[in-house]
């Protein structure tokens, strides 16, 4: 059995803890949890102690003979803490003894992941910027916050993640760790548009996001940095990803374009509306005509063509800006195009686009891999209660240069973890 210890620290998200505390225990954790003193003011002793079958303590002085100040962190294989304040990231990043739980993550040679709960001026503070960057330089897994209504009227980031997000993390951290996404930038869009036909109707589509929101997670698992862009979505969100909300195709595009300007990949998982209304309506079309007018439809952008278009350009510039360096006519434009790659190339360096198809998969994927200008392709059969709104999906995802790697029917995480896999390649 996994031993487990859940570090609570005084925030008001702690009655949160407590459905985390359950989503360890019903999945066959022994936890030990081990809370502040101050952290028993929002929720008491009794409460942990019988939630978690073990005794609860917050002092060193406390079972002395069972040396608990040391054993408990020793025999640990992860510790969480969440919530983690401010002052509890203080104290640990400063190697600070004066309580049970900042001794438990003296002596704990296992993972550690922190999940903090703050208000936004706290959390942006530079203090506790530099106390995150410590830890995280010591190898803890520090989860952003997510954004939201804090205690209070305000919003911003600092709230505690959803528990069985924070859950997640633990679990993948448990099934051991991949970081081969560490110090990436990638954007991932999920869900599906809708195009307004009036303040109250909209055309819309089947997408729930389940996919994009799994590529999402995993990428922060494998300590990416990731941006969400999030169409119609109503999941939770995944614990240390940046969702940017929308809601039409163009609002999409925008935000799309924005992020990619500075990421390394951009897997678009979302469904886009191919159309939308030439016109919305201001008011409520009523019933009341004896016939309905009908709805004309103009195109929508292919964001994810024009991707592959603008990275097309800036890849031109960039050739012909180093051919001209070559030759000994260096040209403003070709250095401006050069130095706007940087030294890794044109952004984004891997596009990933998704594709459903009901006929024909495979030849209608290699066209529209080739007509979107992507890297990869990632292709699913729609039907069978495959793919939408469903947790299971499989697909085949075709590469640029011709190969094609197949994904036997499983969870949307295991999928999603082949295509970060290539991804991964792709950037190495
Ligand atoms: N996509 C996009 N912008 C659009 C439509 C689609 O970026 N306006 C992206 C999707 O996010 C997906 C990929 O393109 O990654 C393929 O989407 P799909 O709907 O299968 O392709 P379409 O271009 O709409 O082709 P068709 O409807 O003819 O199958």
């Amino acid at each position: 059995m996994t031993s487990v210890v859940l570090g609570v620290s005084a925030g008001i998200a702690v009655y949160k803890s407590c459905e985390l505390l359950r989503l360890f225990t019903e999945s066959g954790h022994d936890v030990r949890v081990v809370p502040t003193r101050d952290a028993l003011r929002f929720v008491g002793e009794p409460t942990w102690a019988a939630l978690s079958g073990n005794p609860v303590t917050t002092e060193v002085w406390e079972s002395v003979h069972e040396v608990p100040h040391v054993r408990i962190g020793q025999s640990a294989d992860l510790v969480v803490v969440a919530p983690a304040t401010a002052d509890v990231l203080a104290r640990a990043a400063h190697g600070m003894a004066n309580d049970l739980l900042t001794n438990t993550l003296l002596t704990a040679r296992c993972p550690v992941v922190f999940a903090p709960a703050m208000h936004t001026e706290m959390w942006e503070h530079p203090a506790t910027r530099a106390n995150v960057a410590t830890l995280r330089e010591r190898g803890a897994i520090v989860i952003e916050p997510a954004v939201g209504r804090l205690t209070g009227a305000d919003t911003g980031p600092g709230r505690l993640p959803d528990p069985a997000e924070i859950f997640e993390v633990c679990r993948r951290v448990l099934a051991g760790r991949r970081e081969d996404l560490a110090g990436r930038h990638v954007v991932v869009s999920a869900g599906g548009t809708r195009e307004a036909i009036d303040p109250v109707r909209f055309i819309g589509n089947r997408s729930s996001g389940l996919q994009g929101y799994a590529l999402a997670r995993t990428a922060v698992a494998r300590g990416a940095e990731v941006t969400l862009v999030a169409a119609n979505v109503t999941l939770p969100d995944p614990a240390g990803a940046k969702v940017v909300r929308v809601e039409s195709a163009r609002q999409l595009r925008d935000a799309v374009l924005a992020a990619a300007e500075h990421a390394d990949a951009v897997v678009m998982a979302a469904a886009v509306a191919d159309f939308r209304p030439v016109r919305q309506s201001d008011t409520k079309i009523k019933k009341s005509s004896a016939e309905p007018d009908p709805i004309h439809l103009v195109k929508n952008p292919d964001i994810l063509a024009e991707l592959g278009e603008v990275r097309r350009a800036r890849l031109e510039a960039y050739a012909a800006g180093a051919a001209a360096a070559g030759g000994g006519r260096e040209t403003g434009e070709g250095l401006a195009a050069a130095k706007e790659a940087g030294a890794d190339g044109p952004r984004p360096r891997v596009i990933v686009g998704f594709a459903a198809e009901t006929d024909d998969v495979l030849a209608n994927g290699r066209a529209k891999l080739e007509r979107k200008g992507c890297d990869l392709l990632v292709v699913n059969q729609v039907g069978e209660n495959l793919a939408f709104g469903t947790p299971d999906n499989a697909a085949v995802v075709l590469t640029a240069e011709g190969g094609s790697v197949e994904i036997p029917r499983g969870p949307k995480e295991d999928l999603a973890d082949v295509v970060w896999d290539l991804v991964a390649q792709r950037l190495a």
